[in-house]
């Protein structure tokens, strides 16, 4: 797909790594929608940013743990402001370290309502939004614990397995019109609350050696928009983490 003049929503894009994402694809060409939910400052700052390359952008807060007023507010948003829709990425997620033993019935709704069930829902008012003959492309953002057996993180690793599986059942129910891929990343960023120091410690035991970053991610995203001929793929993009005895 081109991306010259195409409309993009990116869940969880005024910060982080969904930061990077929308000024990565405004720098193709995109118009962006910004979704946040309590990061307002930062949204207003990031479609900024997204002007100063000659792009439209509009910022939208929604809760994501009501997902389907989240998806009506979203897309409702996105129709009136900037009249399309041609790609999604669910990135907007909720991080846990929950065992067997700790988690409560709050951390599943979370996780799953946050991590899955607000994916599905905005697939699927996306999916309804596209004009006959217009093409799409869905990415969803995972990780590769949701493909891979570990102690810890239980409601998130198993909310982001459904994402796996939600990714490839609609690259099939979506074909030919829209490509649905996943992005599957390694240690990007600490997460909120830990510092550099949880990435080295990451780091010392993936096989290429170092923690990624945010444009690595980004570089992954351009390919399988770029790409006419990839779908129900899940793009792994981790140093080689998925294949250690790691987290
Ligand atoms: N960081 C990593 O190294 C790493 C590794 C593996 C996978 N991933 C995946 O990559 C994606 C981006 O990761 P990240 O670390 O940059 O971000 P993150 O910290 O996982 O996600 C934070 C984002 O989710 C949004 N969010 C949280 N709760 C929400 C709610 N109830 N309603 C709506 N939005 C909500 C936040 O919005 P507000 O700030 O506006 O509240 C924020 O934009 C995620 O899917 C994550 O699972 C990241």
């Amino acid at each position: 797909m081109n991306l010259e003049g195409k409309v993009a929503v990116i869940t969880g894009s005024a910060v982080r790594i969904g930061r990077s994402m929308a000024l990565a694809l405004a720098e193709a060409g995109a118009d962006i929608c910004i979704h946040y939910h309590s990061s307002a400052q930062a949204a207003e700052e990031t479609c900024d940013e997204i002007r100063q390359r000659g792009r439209k952008a509009i910022s939208v807060s929604a809760d994501l743990s009501q997902p389907v007023s989240a998806a009506d507010t979203i897309f409702s948003a996105v129709m009136s402001e900037l009249g399309r829709v041609d790609v999604l990425i669910n990135s907007a997620s909720v991080f846990e370290n929950k065992t067997l033993k700790e988690a409560t019935e709050t951390d599943w709704d979370a996780h799953l309502d946050i991590n899955l069930k607000a994916p599905f829902f905005l697939c699927q008012k996306y999916a309804a939004l596209l004009c006959s003959n217009q093409p799409g492309h869905i990415i969803n953002i995972v990780d590769w614990r949701a493909r891979r057996a570990g102690i810890g993180h239980l409601p998130y690793r198993i909310s982001k397995a459904g994402l796996v599986t939600l990714t490839e059942c609609l690259a099939l129910e979506l074909a030919p019109q829209v490509q649905v891929n996943a992005i599957a990343p390694g240690a990007i960023l600490p997460p909120p609350g830990k510092d550099q120091s949880y990435l080295d410690q990451r780091a010392a035991g993936v096989p290429l050696k170092r923690a990624g970053n945010p444009a690595e991610i980004c570089q992954a995203i351009l390919y399988l928009l770029h790409s006419d001929f990839v779908t129900g793929e899940i793009l792994t993009v981790s140093g080689g983490e998925q294949f250690t005895a790691g987290a």
